[in-house]
């Protein structure tokens, strides 16, 4: 169990920044690693900024202290004292030396931050996670991102338990030492964070490749894994190279190291880290093979690496002043990844999925109790930041500023940022003023969208004028009050549009003088503005906020007609799902209140028409034939039923099912089962999507014919994507099919901990009375643990985000077995039980019997003594009025 910080300490502020007093120009660390204990000496040259004449005081927890000597001479117990998570130190001077060893306990580490073991203690291996202040459970050290230090590593263990020994920087010396043992240094040249710290240490193969960067640099690319792992390490080595190779032509950034390390571990509480030269991965974002992986799966791993990868100049060469700042570094490098993946897959595709994503996750943060600015003003425990406003919403904020500056204009903006920011810890206000610096544009008026949170809406009124051939459209913005900022105030919001003709084709603008183009941008920056188009042939349709201009929610008054028109005509590929997707919220809501069924039959009619659309691109089909899901459903409610808005959803697929026919949809499954292959090409995966939407569509209109396919599909699958779309229509709509296949899939995988991970939440979704039951009852499963993020997330992660009707039964059930497993994994791994606590984000919109339930819930957890600080601050913040 680990010693842990008071869970009420005071909130940090970013108004309360002061540069460091001391800095570490040069550390040199010493492991003497075990898996029981290992001993960290620590040798760091102090720099003492004159203008302040603070003590010298280390970041410190969970170490136990053998020795201190300052400037060689071995301190006297008077001359330092032990601090509320740290080291107070007396007689430093500028030039001083100070020298600590300590005793700390990977095996006894289940937290997963600083040093810990994965896997068993007598197999697994030693690695560290120190983002964002894992480093202080590791040495005493001023551990904060803008103290940069060189680092010297040097690493001694036994020969046969670790014969791989890794550490970020290049490889500087190895050798033997007497007694079986061995000896590894590494030199990193670029000064860095103490959050960038790594070293890994066991048994490992490996992969390698060869790189020449673009300025001519030859790279060894080596990916680490355990045995068991590494024969599907292969794609995430390609996927690296495809990204050292964008970054140099889109951003022109080259590589800086000798070596780059990558490593694997089933045991990580996040996707993956950045660490200089020696990235970690959670295997669930490296590995990849058609046995085992989706195709969602491959494009994950292909964007994490890339975003990793990517972070050796967003957040490495350029690092965060403070952890106030970690959008500078997260949204960005989201934002890079983001445009990566759509130049090496689909840009309209990668749009849609990651709109839906700050859909489902973002704005209903963004509109609950956990809300928060992209940069915060104030936080306790900074794990619990790493969200989607930060990572998500802030790539959207890039976004709009390079939508701003263009292709051109933002990449001279970001070359300014990069060469002028090198090797400092920067701050939000140095990106916007470089990107603006470089274009003669003053950005400044989008440092309002860094502290402001909530999802402003935007209005939207067109009135035509058919004497004056004018259109004037009415832009309005509002935010709603929260996250204790009761007056929210305009933002610049961006507003890329066209306007349609009724045939469908999109019309010349004329827009004070400008002429002639038919797409442009307008921006909004009062709470309400009229833009004037004028020589306009006819009453338009306007397209508006095109590919997602701003992260907003639009409201405007469209006629069903009018989507269909969009939705059948856009040429741009996101706006035309945007159109469907409105549609389907109308037909919802006609569905709730019984009324209006001409948008049910709307919706229906035109999927039933692009249904038969030869032309359409498969994959944006099974995205079209989708409707926005149960958690984007719920924010549009004032009062919350999760088992209502289930139904309705079910009802809704149902008639478009039946609209498109079963004869047809039969049709379309054969076809496509038909040119099933294991390849994994666009359009192979596209048509793998389009088969598994539409054997889901079937499933509700004649659940035994689509079981009979799906049972079929499930035995001669040629790869995961087909076996698991297959397994799931079976667990859903077939008893005794569904148990069979599980449990082969069960047997099948029984030592693939990814796939393993799959059957677990697979299950953890089915809808339905018997939910809570199940969840038990895969509990008791023999591979389930709660040690294991990846295994937790995958069963009570999932049972508590993806499946509202088991989660939010009404008796209440449901939360309290949810709470009891936080409660436990708590005491394990508190940024685990805190990240999972934010599945009761929204509680206080559910209906009366429901947020009662939960209300209960939440009260008692949060009274309970010894809480984590982490799994504190979430549930103060969820219960906060
Ligand atoms: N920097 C890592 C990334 O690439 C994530 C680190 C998450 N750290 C944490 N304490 N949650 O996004
Ligand atoms: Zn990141």
């Amino acid at each position: 169990m680990n010693a842990r910080p008071d869970a009420a300490s005071l909130p940090i502020r970013l108004a309360d920044y002061r540069a460091p007093a001391w800095r570490v120009e040069r550390v040199e660390l010493d492991f003497e690693l075990g898996i029981d204990a290992t001993e960290v000496t620590a040798k760091l040259l102090l720099r003492r900024d004159p203008a302040q004449h603070a003590p010298l005081r280390l970041d410190g927890e969970n170490l136990e202290l053998l020795a201190i000597a300052l400037d060689g001479q071995p301190l006297p117990a008077t001359a330092y004292r032990t601090i509320e998570g740290g080291l107070e130190v007396d007689g430093a001077r500028d030039g001083s030396v100070l020298e600590t060893r300590v005793r700390v306990l990977p095996a006894a580490n289940t937290a997963l931050e600083g040093l810990y073991l994965s896997g068993p203690r007598e197999t697994g291996f030693l690695l560290t996670q120190c983002e964002a202040q894992g480093f202080r459970h590791i040495t005493y050290f001023p551990d904060r991102p803008d103290v940069q230090s060189s680092y010297t590593v040097t690493l001694r263990a036994d020969r046969a338990r670790f014969p791989v020994l890794l550490a970020g920087g290049n490889p500087d010396g190895a050798g033997e030492l007497p007694g079986g043992r061995h000896w590894a240094r590494f030199a990193d040249p670029h000064p860095r964070p103490s959050y960038l710290f790594a070293l890994v240490a066991g048994r490992l193969e490996k992969i390698e490749r060869d790189y020449r960067t673009a300025d001519g640099r030859d790279v060894q690319l080596k990916i680490w894994a355990e045995a068991d792992a590494i024969a599907s390490c292969h794609y995430a080595m390609d996927a690296l190279e495809r990204s050292m190779r964008w970054d140099e032509q889109a951003y022109g950034r080259n590589y800086d190291l000798d070596v780059f390390h990558v490593v694997a571990t089933h045991d990580f509480n996040m996707g993956a880290m950045e660490n200089k030269g020696l990235n970690i991965f959670n295997t669930k974002c490296l590995l990849a093979d058609p046995d085992s992986s989706t195709d969602d799966e491959y494009r994950r791993v292909e964007a994490v690496v890339a975003h990793e990868y990517f972070h050796n100049w967003s957040g490495n060469r350029v690092t965060c002043r403070d952890w106030f700042q970690l959008s500078l570094k997260e949204g960005f490098t989201v934002f890079r990844e983001q445009s990566f993946s759509a130049d090496m897959n689909s840009a309209p595709l990668k749009r849609i999925e990651d709109v839906a994503l700050l859909r489902r996750a973002q704005f209903p943060e963004d509109a609950g109790p956990l809300a928060h600015p992209v940069r915060p003003a104030e936080y306790r425990e900074i794990n619990n930041f790493y969200t989607a406003t930060v990572y998500e919403k802030g790539a959207e904020l890039v976004r709009m500023l390079a939508g701003r500056l263009g292709a051109e204009g933002f990449r001279r903006g970001t070359d300014l940022y990069f060469s002028r920011n090198d090797g400092r810890a920067a701050t939000i206000e140095d990106f916007l003023a470089a990107l603006g610096e470089a274009n003669g544009i003053d950005l400044t008026p989008y440092l309002a969208w860094y502290g402001q949170a909530g999802t402003p809406r935007l209005k939207a009124h067109g009135e035509y004028d058919a004497a004056r051939r004018e259109y004037a459209l009415t832009l309005a913005q509002y935010t709603p009050p929260g996250a204790g900022q009761p007056h929210k105030q305009a933002l610049p919001i961006p507003v890329k549009l066209a306007l349609f003709g009724a045939d469908g084709r999109m019309l010349p603008l004329h827009l004070d003088g400008q002429t002639a183009a038919t797409e442009a941008v307008v921006v909004l920056t009062e709470a309400e503005q009229h833009f004037v188009f004028r020589d306009v042939a006819e009453r338009p349709v306007p397209s508006l906020l095109r590919g997602f201009s701003a992260p907003v929610i639009l409201e405007c008054d469209y006629t069903p007609a009018e989507l269909a028109l969009l939705l059948g005509h856009d040429p741009d590929g996101f706006n035309r799902w945007e159109a469907g997707q409105q549609l389907a919220l109308r037909a919802c809501d006609a569905l709730r209140d019984d009324a209006d069924p001409q948008a049910v039959a709307a919706w229906c009619d035109a999927l039933a028409a692009l249904f038969d659309d030869a032309q359409l691109d498969a994959a944006l089909l099974a995205d079209l034939l989708t409707p926005p899901g149960e958690i984007e459903l719920a924010e549009r409610e004032s009062v919350v039923d999760p088992a209502r808005i289930h139904a309705l959803r079910q009802q809704l697929q149902r008639r478009l099912a039946a609209r498109i026919g079963g004869g047809k949809l039969d049709a379309r499954y054969r076809a496509l089962a038909a040119q099933s292959t294991a390849a994994l090409d666009a359009a192979s995966q596209a048509s793998r999507r389009l088969k598994q939407r539409v054997l889901h569509l079937l499933a509700l209109l004649d659940p035994a014919s689509a079981c009979d396919h799906a049972a079929t599909q499930y035995r001669d699958a040629p790869g995961m994507t087909d076996r698991l779309g297959a397994l799931a229509v079976l667990a859903r709509h077939d008893g005794v099919r569904g148990t069979e296949s599980l449990a082969h899939y069960r047997a099948r995988y029984a030592n693939d901990p990814l796939a393993l991970d799959k059957w677990f939440a697979l299950q953890a979704q089915l809808p339905g009375e018997g939910a809570l039951a199940r969840v038990q009852a895969l509990e008791a499963d023999p591979a389930f643990t709660l040690k294991n993020p990846n295994r937790a997330r995958a069963l009570l992660g999932t049972f508590a985000s993806g499946n509202p009707t088991g989660f939010h039964r009404a008796d209440g059930a449901g939360y309290r077995l949810y709470a009891e497993r936080l409660l436990a994994l708590d005491a394990l791994n508190p940024q685990i039980a805190a990240r999972l606590a934010t599945a009761f984000n929204g509680w206080q919109r559910l209906e009366p019997r429901r947020r009662e339930a939960a209300h209960a819930v939440l009260a008692t957890l949060s009274a309970h003594d010894g809480l984590s600080r982490n799994l504190a601050e979430i549930l103060g913040n969820m219960l906060k009025a």
